[in-house]
């Protein structure tokens, strides 16, 4: 049965802003996490602390998360591949800790540099630091759906993977379609096995929107029961490590779809449709939100009249 209440992590900050090539600002990023925790995003993934060398965008997520406002209820996420990153996350104060692995090995190498048993094994100490400072543990799984390096990703091998990682004490796992391949078959086919190891109210769906399945493809994903979906706000992003993959599915079309269906968000999208146009300007690209876009033009109309 499809849900009657969803909740959207907002992964803009991160996943979208992580692969442009020009420094945004720090007080960019920082204004972008406000005005989505404000919009009623009660989920923002702010900041990655990886290697500055491998992603050099999220370098100042100390400063991101020092520069915030803390809305009471909202949990600030950010991604850690080792325990350096799991250091810094804390003194940070980051509510949510995101590990990151991959189904395909070819990917686990190019992202983070070591197999998938290699990375499990970094992962371990950091699920238990994680733990046993309180915070929530949330795991991602790259190329759940398909691998820009080897192509087809069989199912047993996401199932492997959601099993190592719910062993770490995972609160959340996203099933992660990096380069935007799946369509909505494969998407109910992999989300399906997956909660037969991990609880399907726990499992997210990370849909890249690159073949433009991302809509169809969380369709299915609510049909599967699925509560829990990532979207970027303007559709801002790709992966560094994933040639032509472009960002996530928009989340002013995301909160649209759950509008039409009648399913709660509990996100402003007047407001998201605003802070679209905000961080578009900021980077000085055009959304790629078909809702947003719509909206705006429709507002602006609105605003001014014809001649
Ligand atoms: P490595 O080179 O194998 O590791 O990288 P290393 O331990 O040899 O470290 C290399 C250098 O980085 C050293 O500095 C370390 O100190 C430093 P040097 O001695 O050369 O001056 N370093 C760090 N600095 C800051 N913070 C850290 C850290 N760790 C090491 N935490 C490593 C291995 C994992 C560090 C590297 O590969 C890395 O940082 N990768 C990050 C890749 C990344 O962020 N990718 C994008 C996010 S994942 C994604 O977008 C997918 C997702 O959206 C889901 C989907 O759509 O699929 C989540
Ligand atoms: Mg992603």
């Amino acid at each position: 049965m499809i849900p009657a209440k969803v909740k959207i992590v907002e992964v803009g900050p991160r996943d979208g802003l992580q692969n442009e090539k020009d420094f945004v600002a720090t007080a960019t990023k920082i204004e972008l996490v406000n005005r989505l925790s404000r919009a009623g995003l009660q989920n923002v993934e702010s900041a990655s602390f990886v290697s500055p060398k491998w992603v050099p965008q999220m370098a100042d997520g100390g400063a991101v998360l020092a520069g915030i406002e803390r809305r009471p209820g909202t949990i600030y996420s950010v991604l850690t591949p080792n325990m350096r990153g799991f250091e810094g996350a804390l003194e940070a104060k980051a509510d949510e800790i995101v590990i990151f692995g991959a189904a395909s090995e070819a990917f686990s190498q190019k992202n983070i540099n070591c197999s998938i048993a290699e990375s499990i094994a970094r992962f371990e100490p950091v699920a238990k630091a994680t733990k046993d400072a309180g915070l929530r543990l949330r795991a991602s799984i790259s190329c759940a759906l398909g691998c820009p390096y080897q192509g087809e990703v069989p199912v047993a091998a996401v199932v492997d993977v959601v099993e190592r990682m719910k062993a770490l004490g995972c609160d959340e796992i996203d099933i992660a379609d990096t380069i935007g391949v799946g369509t909505p078959a494969r998407t109910r086919e992999v989300l399906a096995a997956a909660s037969r190891v991990f609880p399907r109210e726990r499992l997210s769906g990370h849909f890249h929107d690159t073949y433009g399945q991302a809509i169809g493809n969380i369709y299915a994903a609510l049909e599967e029961g699925i509560e829990i979906f990532h979207a970027s706000v303007a559709g801002l992003g790709g992966c560094p490590y994933a040639k032509g993959a472009t960002g996530n599915v928009a989340t002013e079309d995301v909160v649209y779809l759950m509008n039409g269906l009648g399913i709660e968000t509990g996100v402003n999208l007047d407001q998201l449709v605003e802070i679209g146009d905000f961080i578009s300007r900021a980077i000085g690209k055009p959304s790629a939100s078909r809702a947003g876009k719509a909206l705006l033009a429709k507002k602006l109309a609105g605003a001014a009249p014809c001649v």
